[in-house]
């Protein structure tokens, strides 16, 4: 507990760039917190931080601080929650085989190999990884990555050959942004999820025979809502265009198989239809990834990142091998995962606000102004709840109410969620 504390005291002085931060007194030793309850002992971040206010209207502070793994219950700040953030749909993060695998892993094989892909990288853990994706999704092959963020910016470059000019969503990730300038081609958006304007824009600005690539999330992050997959398809096709879908949220989670977006829309991966995504959301793991042809991984590995950067430390990649797995093994998880987001979207539904009916676990709602939904936020913690307030991409500009549903939350969790949030409705 001590030590605990001695850790986070100096970890929020770093982060802040202070000298010290005071101490709290150390109470109650040794003490288990019931749901809900602040630890006296942990740092005050408000009361006890030396010559730093942070925030200071709530006894939290500003920054939030997760000392346990993530899942249906997470401790942060030092106290006890139902957590309905982040985006660990399967709460796989600290599975005991999971956490048994990355253990072992280390054991072998260290950190990582100090060396890429190109030289001595490789080993058996990040090859497993690769074949076990290929077969997950049903593709000749993947090639692993040291982050989803790299999605876009692989795709991107790999398909630089393919395209002309490019069609990016408004509203897509950061990482689709950074991905699609990362090629150093020309690239137009389009509004979002908006096939008219998709088609608009490809009529007024490709010339006579050049071919686009269309970038997109498969599922946009903040409201969870999907890309019209289908729709592009069919108006791409007359240009000979190529699709490629950042699918970080979908993967896992999607889909008979969990192949994500493409499979629930009952389309097939292929040349023209390609996608990526992450191990770190619904698998539980770390690192990015393709998966597709033998051709088109060959290409991926021609490029800068393969040579260029260290690969995801290897007990994390043992992770993720085990978090694949696992949700290929347990397709009960993800039906147990749909009848949760059903109960909640339909839970806050009733309590009046509007709801999509994607069934991505990311349940979205505004709630007055960004200064009320800031206040919710901070009385559902009052209260032993956890979501996000969020102005993350793709948000209004006063931010939403979000709440991310995991396989592993139970009928009372989701009951302490509706209960509160209609508490405070009033
Ligand atoms: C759409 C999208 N792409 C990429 C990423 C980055 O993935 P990773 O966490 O593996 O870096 C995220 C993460 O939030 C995301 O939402």
């Amino acid at each position: 507990m001590a030590d605990r504390r001695e850790f986070l005291r100096t970890a929020a002085a770093g982060a802040f760039g202070l000298k010290s931060i005071g101490r709290s007194g150390g109470r109650d030793q040794g003490r288990t917190f019931a749901d809900g309850e602040r630890d006296p002992g942990s740092p005050a971040y408000v009361e006890d931080v030396e010559g730093l206010k942070l925030g200071g209207e709530t006894p939290y502070g500003d920054m939030f601080i997760m000392e346990s793994a993530p899942g249906p219950e997470t401790v942060i700040n030092g106290r006890r929650y139902v957590y309905f953030g982040g985006t660990g749909y399967f709460a796989l993060h600290a599975h005991p085989e999971v956490i048994a695998a990355g253990v072992e892993a280390f054991r072998t094989y260290g950190l990582h190999s100090a060396t890429s892909r190109t030289g001595f990288g490789n080993n058996p853990v990040l090859l497993a990884c690769e074949r076990m994706l290929a077969d997950f999704f049903g593709s000749e092959e993947a090639v692993h990555f040291v982050s989803g963020y790299f999605d876009s910016l692989v795709l991107a470059q790999a398909l630089s050959d393919r395209y002309d000019l490019a069609f990016v969503d408004e509203t897509a990730h950061f990482s689709v942004m950074d991905g699609i300038a990362s090629a150093r081609k020309p690239f137009v958006t389009f509004r979002h999820r908006d096939p008219d304007d998709l088609a608009r824009k490809l009529r007024g600005e490709l010339k006579p025979g050049q071919r686009p690539l269309l970038m997109t999330d498969g599922v946009f992050p903040t409201f969870g809502v999907m890309a019209p997959l289908p729709d592009y398809v069919k108006i791409l096709e007359p240009y000979g265009g190529t699709i490629a879908v950042d699918d970080c949220h979908g993967v896992g989670v999607l889909g008979e198989n969990g192949r994500g977006t493409i499979e629930h829309f009952g389309l097939r991966m292929g040349e023209r239809l390609i996608m990526a995504g992450t191990l770190s959301k619904a698998f539980g793991g770390h690192g990015g990834f393709v998966v597709g042809s033998r051709a088109l991984c060959a290409k991926i590995r021609t490029l800068g990142i393969y040579p260029g950067a260290t690969q995801s430390p290897t007990p994390a990649v043992a992770v993720s091998v085990k978090g694949i797995e696992i949700v290929k093994a347990r397709p009960e998880m993800r039906a147990r995962l749909w009848a949760n987001v059903a109960a909640v979207k339909d839970g806050i539904r009733k309590l009046g606000f509007a709801m999509n009916d994607h069934p991505m676990p990311i349940v979205t709602w505004a709630m007055g102004t960004g200064e009320d939904m800031k206040k919710t936020q901070r009385a559902l913690m009052d209260r032993g709840v956890v979501v996000a307030y969020s102005q993350y991409v793709g948000a209004p500009a006063g931010g939403v109410l979000r709440a991310s549903i995991f396989s592993e939350h139970t009928p009372a969790h989701i009951d302490r969620l509706l209960t509160e949030l209609a508490r405070l409705r009033g």
